[in-house]
């Protein structure tokens, strides 16, 4: 039976939802300070969507107009037979969009198999150039390894993009480390305004603002701000770098928002939607996929009416900015 399409997906606001981030795996290799610095209870096997859970999820997401879909964790290569699952998706899903976020540790015995699959950009976490403050940021001494990492997928001809999260005191004294790394490499370097998020601790002081970021890359570098591009760029301001194969940018959470525009969804390892990253209100996605009489019709029901509810997590943010943390979940079990 030819299937009719469904309308595209759209919320209350009129944003138009076109991005799924889908967390793999709670479960990670480091233990960053800013992600979830205390050890963290872990889903246990059962609650973690199983891979062809996960598919079943992605093919919803196509069948709801979402063109693109982010692998996240957790960190994904964390959990056993990643590589596999992604090949499977992408035979599964021809013309899907396939990307990856990951701490890069893992990755570059993988970096030809993820061009083979398609996955033609790849986000790495890398918030220091110096192997001892890497050390201390994750509690783990493997910069080598994403240093390997970026290499190997430059080599295999996949995009890379770096995530710095922006902290003083920890790495706001390596601009120019950065700016030498994307003039020499054709990589972007996004750093993000450390965000208050659940587990970690964070402090106002600590926030490396964009703005002191700018002005001090003006000084080390001739920058020239890039139109926004929404598929490429997401919610960073991209900058060229006069003689630099990379580029510069910077994703500000906190100085100025970005939720009028925002296109995405986010659904965890163990299979709840998340309409925005700083509200903890949840939607359980797993109970109706696993429930013989509903599944997955159910589970597209539960996403258009949480989408109804969409909020601008700007104005949480705003309203939670004194207290603890914004969302009360860990960075490491909604993938970023
Ligand atoms: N603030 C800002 N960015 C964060 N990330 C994780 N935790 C935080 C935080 N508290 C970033 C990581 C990763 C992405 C998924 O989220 O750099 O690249």
């Amino acid at each position: 039976m030819a299937s009719v399409p469904a309308p595209r997906l759209a919320d209350d606001k009129g944003r138009q939802v076109s991005y799924l981030r889908l967390s793999v795996t709670d479960r990670c290799n480091l233990r960053c300070l800013y992600c979830d610095g205390q050890m963290r209870q872990r889903l246990t096997h059962h609650d973690v969507l199983r891979y062809e859970e996960l598919l079943e999820l992605m093919g919803m997401a196509q069948a709801l107009g979402i063109g693109k879909v982010r692998l996240t964790g957790g960190e994904p290569f964390a959990r056993r037979d990643f590589m596999e699952f992604l090949e499977s998706a992408r035979a599964r899903f021809p013309d899907m969009s396939l990307r990856l976020t990951t701490n890069g540790t893992l990755v570059a015995p993988y970096a030809a198999r993820l061009a083979a699959a398609g996955v033609d950009r790849v986000n790495i976490s890398l918030d220091t150039l110096m192997p001892e403050t890497f050390a201390r940021i994750t509690g783990q001494d493997l910069y080598a390894e994403v240093r390997r990492a970026i290499d190997a997928c430059i080599g295999a001809g996949i995009r890379v993009k770096i995530n710095a999260v922006a902290m003083r005191g920890v790495n706001d004294l390596e601009l120019p480390g950065f700016l030498a790394l994307a003039r020499e490499l054709p990589v972007d370097i996004r750093f993000i305004e450390f965000m208050p998020m659940g587990g970690a601790e964070w402090r106002a002081e600590q926030v490396w603002r964009a703005s002191d970021i700018l002005e001090k890359a003006q000084v080390l570098a001739r920058l020239t701000p890039l139109p926004r591009d929404a598929e490429d760029a997401g919610p960073a301001q991209m900058f060229a770098i006069e003689g630099g194969r990379g580029r510069l940018g910077l994703i500000t959470p906190l100085s100025n928002h970005f939720c009028g525009s925002c296109n995405r969804l986010r659904i965890t390892s163990g299979g709840v939607l998340r309409t925005c990253l700083f509200s903890d209100r949840v939607y359980r996605l797993r109970e109706a996929l696993r429930h013989p009489k509903l599944g997955l019709p159910a589970v597209e029901r539960i996403v258009r009416l949480a989408l109804r509810n969409k909020p601008l997590g700007a104005e949480l943010l705003a309203a939670r900015r004194s207290g603890q943390g914004v969302s009360e979940a860990a960075m490491s079990s909604i993938g970023g």
